[in-house]
């Protein structure tokens, strides 16, 4: 009897039985069935989904988008809404700009740290206020001068911008320029001249390059403009020996003022 048992269920798995139970018999003479096609429209679908990714907003979008404002109001609404830059989703708030709005001379820092952007100011903490004393000493104050920055939002831990944040926030540097339209413009630190200045000069250190007047030329200027390039605030709270030659510079600025009054 067992022996007639075996027997069985060695002939079940010559046949191909390899399962004590299944919920339906199953005839596996049948070779398996394709898949059924993918439809026509399902393809479509996935090529081109109801709602379209939205791509990441490039130097070109900023550009345009910046060329579009015709008024500083118009500039800092469009930046406070631009979402190509990273650094606005970590920074606590946009640091459009501090100054005249009809000022004669721009000065251009590196990006917003920690007071700046708790305060959504340009340069009012420690190199601020050393640049405010820097301003007094050639008889300017931040009412008469505006104050940027490469980039309008801090960059978490106060690292350097990167090279893709400062050109993705430049096309609206720019325009900022050309609204306010300034006689000359100073760059503060070498971040600042790398991203103003064309080359050789971008390629200068700002060690060499400081104190050397440059011109600049900005789509929508009616010419182009002088700069000076001079040591960042914050390089002079560390390095008290490159204020003598900060102050050359300064001294600098204040005969240019005079020479083009
Ligand atoms: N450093 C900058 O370059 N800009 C600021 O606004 C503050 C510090």
């Amino acid at each position: 009897m067992l022996n007639a048992l075996a027997d069985q269920i060695a002939l079940q798995i010559e046949w191909g039985a390899d399962e004590y139970l299944m919920d339906a018999p199953q005839d596996r003479r049948l070779a398996a069935k394709p898949p059924p096609p993918i439809s026509p429209a399902a393809v479509q679908a996935i090529r081109s989904p109801s709602r379209p990714t939205a791509l990441p907003l490039g130097p070109t979008d900023a550009a345009n988008i910046a060329a579009s404002c015709t008024t500083l109001d118009a500039l800092r609404q469009a930046l406070a809404g631009f979402t190509g830059c990273a650094l606005r989703d970590t920074a606590t708030q946009l640091v459009f700009a501090d100054g005249a709005e009809q000022a004669k001379i721009m000065l251009i820092g590196e990006a917003p740290g920690a007071e700046e952007d708790r305060i959504g100011r340009p340069f009012v903490g420690p190199a601020g206020l050393l640049l405010d004393k820097m301003l007094a000493s050639i008889g300017l104050d931040r009412s008469l001068v505006r104050i940027v920055n490469t980039v309008p939002w801090r960059p978490p831990g106060n690292r350097a911008p990167t090279d893709a944040e400062i050109a993705v926030c430049l096309p609206f540097l720019h325009r900022h320029i050309t609204l306010i339209n300034p006689a000359c413009l100073v760059l503060l630190g070498a971040i600042s001249a790398k991203a103003l200045l064309p080359a050789p000069a971008r390629n200068t250190g700002i060690t060499r390059l400081r104190g050397q007047w440059q011109k600049l030329e900005i789509q929508g200027l009616p010419a182009q403009i002088p700069c000076l390039p001079t040591f960042h605030p914050a390089y002079l709270l560390r390095s008290a020996a490159a204020k003598r030659e900060s102050w050359h510079d300064l001294l600098a600025l204040r005969s240019w003022l005079e020479n083009h009054a």
